[in-house]
């Protein structure tokens, strides 16, 4: 698969997880979270399908297009490790998409790792997690994918 292929791919899957968790949440209260702003793309679409919902957003260096940059008071500026440990939120999340991958393998499930550990404490009963990384909470359920996504291209969890 070319890299064009694989990007497109991705970028697919996360539309239609996100669309889909839109709908699953629908109703029940609580904010949203976004782990990882990058250019901002998936922020701006959780925003636009969630226009209501406060979307609070974890970044460790804005760098997003000036359209796509959260209000200072919802955006927590540093490093995960530092930042979601010290979180405090308004009311605890219903949905939390986490895109904060890189090309290191090893990185990526220390990342994983650390979110599984200080994540919990910031979601309501049922809260849905859709991520690019497999997460290693086992009191967190797998969820199956929406039609048009392969199996493991995202991981989907609900939370107990
Ligand atoms: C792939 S980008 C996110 C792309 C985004 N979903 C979009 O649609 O534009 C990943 C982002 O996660 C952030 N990130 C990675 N590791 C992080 C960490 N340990 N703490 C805070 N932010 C981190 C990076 O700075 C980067 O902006």
């Amino acid at each position: 698969m070319s890299r064009l292929d694989s990007v497109i791919r991705r970028l697919q899957a996360q539309r239609a997880c996100i669309d889909w968790a839109v709908g699953e949440i629908a109703g029940r209260p609580g904010p949203v979270l976004e782990l990882g702003l990058g250019n901002g793309r998936t922020y701006d679409h959780l925003r636009e399908h969630l226009p209501d919902r406060a979307i609070y957003v974890f970044e460790r260096e804005v760098r997003a297009h000036p359209a796509s940059i959260p209000p200072a008071d919802h955006l927590f500026l540093g490093d995960l490790a530092d930042t979601l440990p010290a979180a405090d939120l308004p009311a605890p999340a219903v949905l939390v998409h986490s895109d904060i991958g890189t090309g290191e393998a090893a990185s990526n499930r220390t990342l994983a790792a650390l979110i599984a550990r200080h994540l919990p404490r910031l979601l309501a009963p049922g809260a849905l997690l859709l991520c690019d990384q497999a997460m290693a909470n086992p009191a967190w359920q797998r969820l199956a994918e929406p039609d048009g996504v392969a199996r493991d291209r995202y991981f989907l969890y609900r939370a107990p």
